[in-house]
């Protein structure tokens, strides 16, 4: 066991903290064009069977791998997979298997959060924009406005340097007083602009069209629509119940492995579910599309990624009080990613720190500069090719923040549920409030999660090939030739991350238990 780590201050810091994680621009920026893009009331019903098959299982999985990680002086998912591979499988073949989770882990929060830090930083970019009146001007197009936010490096790199430098100085205080400290703070705040939001939006009345009021905005999305219902929708809706819920990312072991080994995790897991859970389908679902349905109709819900910051942002200075509500909606969306990247910063200086021998930091200096460097290219893309597609991290978050996620997660229900098998229920239950039965173990997390994941992989796979996303030269740069070198280069930094992630994971697991591989247990 390695010299003593951190724990959570208390169960409401903790319970925050995994909040925040979980709460991200996933909730408010990602979801509300998921579901408005897949037919609005069809996507409510894929998404609440996916909650229930994939999310609530693999939460528990998650916070079980990370407390048992910890038990054992780990953050980081390659050792843990090992620990509970071994269980059941030869140490030889754990090994991999921790080398392979170890690798997509790294993936994730190296390449994710190198994309994500800059959407962070155009949040903060335009909480400042609404709140200066920036684009407040009528005869501004917003659209432009935001490809023109994108091209000035004045702009885009200075908030994200803002933003990752916080994100720095906050890791380096550690568990207690930096990321639960902050969580503290900016969760609570999150729910108050949340309900301000709220209740804004419900009152607009109907500004435009008598038809298009906020509570028909609501019904939209909330009447369900089965004969929309298709792959597309419900492959949609699983990839984001993983993206929602910092799920196959390795982010909710590494926070979870700070806990007591006698901490609560069924309750916990569930609590960090269920606050998800509202500030999203609540907090997300009612603020973002009801207000653009109020202005624009059902077809302004079309707007994509454009939602957040092209759409609301025109909407914003026609209504009243837009302004300042504009300000709160992008201060809103920074914290939010802000207390999700925090856990994937904190994830590589545990790294660091446990595998590298790197004191905090230190550490926290160190990935910094990761993050710079990777994220350079996302935020240069725009700047020297006078584009807008974004095609470096359109590469990315197709692998990484979408495809990646779910065979992390396939991989780490396997080890949990077949490999460690029975102990797994039982290592669960420990210290827990509420129990988890064996019938729910049984049906669910060994055999409808993992047997739902495996069929998710399947056709997300068929639908990648359909999409051209396996092709040299991907179909959605084709048009645009300028750009086929950026996503060349996220593929070439993606593979290389994964390579890199296998081998340190790979070697690691073997420095610590390299006895027992070799000379059996
Ligand atoms: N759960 C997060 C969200 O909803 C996902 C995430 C976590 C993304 C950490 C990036 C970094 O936004
Ligand atoms: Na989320």
């Amino acid at each position: 066991m390695s010299e003593k780590r951190e724990n959570w201050g208390s169960k409401l810091g903790l319970i925050l903290a995994m909040a925040g994680n979980a709460i991200g621009l996933g909730n408010f920026w990602r979801y509300p064009y998921q579901a408005a893009k897949n037919g609005g009331g069809a996507f409510m019903i894929p998404y609440f069977a996916a909650l229930i098959l994939l999310g609530i299982p693999l939460m528990l999985v998650e916070w079980n791998q990370g407390r048992y990680g910890g038990k054992y002086g780990h953050g980081t998912l390659g050792p843990m997979v090992y620990l509970q591979a071994r269980e059941g499988a030869n140490p030889k073949v754990a090994r991999i298997l921790g080398g392979l989770a170890g690798a997509l882990a790294l993936g994730v929060t190296v390449l994710l959060n190198s994309y994500y830090n800059h959407i962070i930083g155009w949040t903060l970019g335009y909480a400042f924009e609404t709140a200066t009146g920036g684009y407040m001007d009528k005869a501004i197009n917003t659209g432009e406005y935001f490809v023109k936010y994108i091209q000035s490096p004045g702009k885009v790199m200075v908030f994200w340097l803002i933003a990752l430098a916080v994100l720095g100085f906050a890791v380096m205080r550690g568990i207690q007083k930096g990321i639960e400290a902050w969580a503290k703070f900016m969760m609570p705040t999150i729910y108050v602009f949340g309900i301000i939001l709220i209740i804004r939006t419900l009152t607009l009345g109907a500004p435009v069209k008598p038809e298009w009021t906020p509570i028909a905005g609501l019904n939209y999305i909330w009447s369900p629509r089965w004969q929309d219902l298709n792959w597309t929708a419900a492959l949609a809706a699983a990839g984001q119940i993983f993206f929602t819920l910092s799920l196959g990312m390795g982010i909710i072991q590494n926070y979870a492995s700070y806990l007591k080994p006698e901490d609560d995790i069924v309750l916990s897991g569930l609590a960090t579910v269920s606050l998800n859970e509202l500030a999203e389908v609540i907090l997300g679902g009612t603020i973002a599309i009801p207000i653009a349905y109020t202005f624009l109709g059902p077809e302004g819900l079309g707007a994509g990624v454009g939602l957040s910051f092209i759409a609301l942002p025109n909407i914003f200075r026609q209504m009243a009080g837009g302004q300042i509500f504009g300000t709160f909606w992008f201060l809103l969306l920074f914290f939010a990613g802000f207390t999700s990247a925090i856990a994937m910063y904190n994830y590589l200086v545990a790294l660091l720190e446990e595998e590298a021998g790197v004191p905090r930091r230190v550490g926290a200096v160190l990935v910094f500069i990761i993050y710079i460097i990777f994220g350079l290219p996302v935020g240069l893309e725009p700047i020297l090719t006078k584009t807008a597609d974004l095609a470096y991290l359109t590469e990315l978050d197709n692998w990484v923040g979408s495809y990646l996620l779910v065979v992390l997660g396939l991989l780490e229900v396997i080890v949990t549920g077949w490999l460690l098998g029975l102990k797994g229920l039982e290592e669960m239950n420990k210290g827990s409030f509420w129990k988890v039965s064996k019938t729910f173990y049984n049906v669910f997390i060994q055999f409808l999660t993992p047997v739902s994941i495996i069929i998710l992989l399947g056709f997300s796979t068929r639908d990648y090939f359909k999409a051209g996303y396996f092709k040299w030269i991907p179909s959605f740069v084709e048009k645009t030739p300028q750009l086929v070198p950026w996503v060349l280069a996220a593929r070439f930094v993606m593979f290389a991350v994964l390579i890199i992630g296998f081998i340190q994971a790979y070697r690691n697991i073997g420095k610590k238990y390299g006895q027992e591989i070799y000379e059996g247990r």
